[in-house]
């Protein structure tokens, strides 16, 4: 047997796998990974800097030989039979109190299996979610642990090193028990998912209502990026219209990608979870459906016949627009974050799984997809750790406020011109029914009671009550009369 020397192992040199070890290297650690093919063996090795201890090896015995008790192995593989394939590989050449890591977006049940199986077999196996993409692979991911703290300890120190730093600190923490650490994952996805809808339904509105071209969205985005909103994905929205297509070289690549949106599964999963919870997150759910309605092309172009769809011009002032579209895009992306949070909140109780929310939070400020300067606020706001949701925040309550004129304007504009706006209604009716201490809801119980005996409780004391709703007038009477 070799010497064992290298602090950490990868299965996987894909472009995630291969930049996160080269990351741990650039800290100081000792890296191996594996892979079967020995181009990526050969071209991680090749992309180490020098002076880093780094290596690449063809079979994944060599690796396990050569790594540092207990042995610290992360796979970055395709959610699914992947991962699973991985574990069985592993497993029988694996020693008690070794930590196998899943660094990928597997769905947190799958995750819950694992951690259980491999428990019985003395193994850790920890759900990690990582967020930033490539470049916040080798730069700085946000990293997002959950699962057996012991076993989070023996990584703390690796994960700290790599992670994106926020005012200086890792935007990485223990974030719960069992699956938590996919699970706040999942809901980081439903998130993105939401706030990229609203960003679309921003430009749909800009660029088809207003006619404002590439280069005039391309710098109200950076306007955008250095306010009060500065977010990742403002940022990379400004570069998006920026960017000139190599093929036909007098278009830009935007105008010249299919509109129809993919999808990998946490952003339904998220949604699929809040319905079992239950927890309303209308916002994410409408950006999945949005994807999921981008699909039916041959449709929407039957459609667009039948109808005869044409895009109206939306007459308006620009800069009040603009300012409006500034507030609403700000309001409704403050709501897509407190329905997740809401959401992890609900979930941390229900599934045991004692997700610290201020801690989410903190790990959310820096090298994720969602990382935003309102981050800050939310920090603020989660200074109460038993906020339940930030709606219910003095400070936030007044951002909203102040907001809220923009997001009527922008919503009744798109509505008076025919402009689907799922994100943003769904954002401003889930804000106007929250803050409501009576909803409509009474008559929905009275028809349920009414045609199924369902029962009701009553605004004026306890108790279960069923009415015969049928009962004529007469009878009633006679009843009484009795
Ligand atoms: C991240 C991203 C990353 C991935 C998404 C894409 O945090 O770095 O979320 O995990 O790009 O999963 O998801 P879809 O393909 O479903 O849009």
């Amino acid at each position: 047997m070799n010497d064992v020397k290298y602090d950490f192992g990868m299965v996987g040199l894909g472009v995630m796998g291969s930049n996160l070890l080269l990351n741990m290297a650039d800290h100081g650690f000792a890296v191996i990974g594996y892979d079967k093919n020995p181009d990526k063996t050969k071209l991680f090795e090749a992309s180490a800097d020098k002076d880093t201890i780094v290596k690449g090896v063809n079979k994944l015995q060599d690796m396990i030989d050569q790594l540092k008790m207990p042995r610290k192995i992360m796979m970055l593989v395709p959610a699914g039979i992947a991962v699973d394939s991985v574990i069985s590989e592993l497993v029988p050449a694996l020693d008690k109190g070794d930590i196998i890591i899943d660094g990928g977006n597997s769905h947190y049940i799958d995750t819950l299996k694992r951690i259980k199986i491999l428990e019985q077999q003395g193994l850790h196996f920890m759900g990690i979610g990582i967020s930033g993409g490539e470049e916040g692979a080798r730069r700085g991911p946000s990293i997002m642990p959950g699962g057996d703290k012991e076993a989070y300890k023996e990584i703390e120190p690796i994960l700290k090193a790599v992670a994106a730093k926020a005012d200086g600190q890792p935007c990485v923490g223990y974030l719960g028990k069992d699956a938590a650490g996919h699970y706040v994952k999942m809901v980081h996805n439903g998130i993105e998912y939401a706030i990229m809808e609203l960003l679309s339904e921003s430009y749909d509105l800009l660029h088809n209502g207003l006619g404002y071209t590439n280069e005039d969205l391309h710098k109200l985005f950076l306007e955008w990026d250095n306010g009060e909103m500065k977010s990742f994905l403002i940022e990379i929205t400004a570069a998006i219209f920026n960017k000139k297509d190599e093929k036909v070289t007098d278009k830009f690549l935007v105008d010249m990608i299919l509109d129809k949106a993919g999808a990998k599964g946490t952003g339904k999963w998220t949604s699929q979870e809040g319905l079992d919870l239950p927890m309303p997150i209308p916002t994410i759910d409408s950006a999945v459906m949005m994807r999921n309605l981008s699909s039916l092309i041959d449709e929407r172009i039957a459609a667009q016949k039948l109808y005869n769809t044409k895009l109206k011009t939306i007459d308006t002032d620009k800069n009040e627009f603009e300012k409006n579209l500034h507030d609403a895009l700000l309001f409704a992306t403050i709501i897509s974050y407190a329905q997740g949070l809401a959401m992890l909140t609900t979930a941390s109780i229900e599934l045991k799984m004692d997700i610290p929310l201020p801690e989410v939070v903190r790990v959310w400020r820096g090298g994720c997809i969602i990382r935003s300067a309102l981050l800050d606020n939310f920090t603020k706001a989660y200074e109460n750790a038993e906020l339940k949701n930030l709606l219910l925040d003095e400070n936030i309550a007044a951002m909203l406020q102040q907001k809220e004129p923009g997001i009527q304007k922008i919503i009744s504009s798109a509505a008076l011109n025919n402009y689907p706006l799922a994100g943003f209604m769904a954002s401003f009716t889930y804000y106007n029914a929250y803050r409501r201490n009576l909803l409509p809801t009474n008559l929905i119980q009275a028809q349920r009671d009414f045609f199924g005996a369902h029962t009701y409780e009553r605004i004026d004391g306890v108790g279960i009550f069923h009415t015969e709703w049928e009962t004529k007038a007469e009878t009633i009477s006679t009843k009484h009369l009795d």
